[in-house]
């Protein structure tokens, strides 16, 4: 086989067979397929797309390309959840202690924020002292022992995927829709977990901007898990508004502890409890989602699913006087509350712009290994379809620098837009 002849193929509009899927990541991760064949590779199924069958086999010779985690042995079924970015996305800081406490194992490989999207790792590093480097065996000690982990990737996790991502990530092939199914479901199936419950976010603030386009992705995803063995769902809910009211990090582990008090906002303890029912259903837990729904509740008003974010903390070496004491979490040197400059009915919370002011501001990064402020982000306080009063609370602002707070101030305010006429609230969920 030869590497030129796969291209070729791929440029052609042929169907890959899985052999030479598999020699071709093979060949790009021992160093034998250069960048360059990889990148031309790329750039052909960037254009001409991959059958279902050709994403699967890129997705587990992809996960085949390290380590496999084998949980057999360590859990009956451990289940884990993927959600495809956005802005105040900080689900799984609440739902993997929701699932936990209900008895049902969750162990999950997070990622860092890059661009406009937050990062659960960045998130919970606003608690001082806590890990996200466990070793493959500190992962399954701590999820045999406590039910619950809530890492970073392992180096040795899905290589082949850190070397093409590099590489699209220069070469103008990220958007392509099996690239991403394929790449976000081998880091799952290599993560070892039993059930996999997706998250696709759809709207101006996610990859998937359309929802034709976001249920073709979660098709594809779900596909692939299956054939893997995994039980496997997805949900497509909305990003075009944040979720919840809280955009930064250590701002966002806030409202995840509000809504483990059993309080938080609206949207974000209801997008918490769906999430939690269908991960509970997939992990056999429970029969059907509203048993699951009755379940995560009960986890909230009972402080159990609260409990299990203190032993998570503890277990990764987390200060959890920051859990007990919120108040300790990194503040921001200017907290200025800006109002509504017109009255009417808010048409847009436009996130991406909501996302890009908070990277402004020094939540986010640029590009990789960029420092960042866990104090700093926004707080919005309203939604899509509410009625505003001119002058009344819009958002509070968080900044460490007076400069980013004037220039963040300008974008947010644009990023609300204003209707004379009654706007629908946006829907949490579309399928
Ligand atoms: N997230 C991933 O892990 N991979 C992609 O290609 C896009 C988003």
């Amino acid at each position: 086989m030869r590497a030129v002849d796969i291209i070729v193929k791929k440029r052609d509009q042929g169907e890959l067979a899985r052999d030479e899927i598999d020699y071709f990541v093979r060949g790009f991760t021992n160093g034998d397929i250069p960048d360059y064949q990889a990148s031309a590779w790329a750039m052909a199924v960037m254009l001409n797309g991959m059958t279902p069958a050709e994403t699967a086999s890129l997705a587990m010779a992809m996960a085949n390309s390290g380590t496999v985690l084998d949980l057999t042995g360590v859990v009956d079924i451990a289940v884990d959840k993927h959600s495809s970015g956005g802005v105040g996305d900080k689900t799984s800081l609440a739902v993997l202690p929701m699932v936990a406490a209900c008895g049902l194992p969750v162990g999950k490989m997070s990622g860092r924020g890059l661009g406009f999207s937050g990062g659960t790792l960045d998130k919970l590093e606003s608690i001082p002292g806590f890990r996200c480097d466990l070793t493959t065996e500190e992962f399954k000690t701590q999820l045999k022992e406590h039910g619950i982990v809530l890492t970073g990737q392992s180096v040795d996790l899905a290589p082949a995927d850190g070397k093409l991502y590099a590489l699209r990530d220069v070469t103008g092939t990220v958007p392509s829709i099996p690239l991403i199914a394929s790449s976000i479901m081998c880091k799952k199936i290599a993560g070892g977990a039993h059930a996999i419950l997706l998250d696709v976010k759809t709207g101006l603030g996610a990859f998937m901007e359309t929802l034709p386009e976001a249920h073709q992705l979660a098709d594809l995803m779900v596909a692939i898990g299956r054939e893997a063995g995994r039980e496997t769902a997805a949900l497509i809910s909305d990003m075009n508004q944040p979720l919840g009211f809280a955009v930064g990090n250590a701002l966002e582990v806030q409202e995840a502890f509000d809504t483990l008090h059993d309080g938080g906002p609206a949207d974000f303890r209801e997008h918490c409890l769906q999430v939690s029912a269908h991960m509970l259903v997939l992990g056999k837990r429970v029969k059907n989602i509203n048993a699951g729904r009755v379940m995560a509740e009960t986890s909230l008003a009972d402080g159990s699913a609260f409990e299990k974010f203190r032993v998570l903390v503890k277990a990764q070496g987390g200060d959890v006087s920051y859990v007990d004491q919120p108040d300790k979490l990194p503040r921001s040197k200017y907290i200025e509350k800006v109002l509504a400059p017109l009255g009417g009915y808010l048409s847009q919370v436009q996130a991406r712009k909501i996302g890009e002011a908070s990277v402004e501001l020094g939540a986010g990064r640029a590009k990789k290994g960029d420092p960042i402020d866990h104090a700093v982000g926004v707080v919005i306080h309203h939604k899509v379809g509410d009625k505003i009063e001119k002058g009344q609370l819009l958002f509070t602002i968080h900044a460490n620098d007076r400069q980013r707070l004037e220039t963040g101030r300008k974008a947010l305010l644009e990023a609300h837009e204003f209707s004379d006429t009654p706007v629908s609230p946006l829907p949490l969920f579309y399928e």
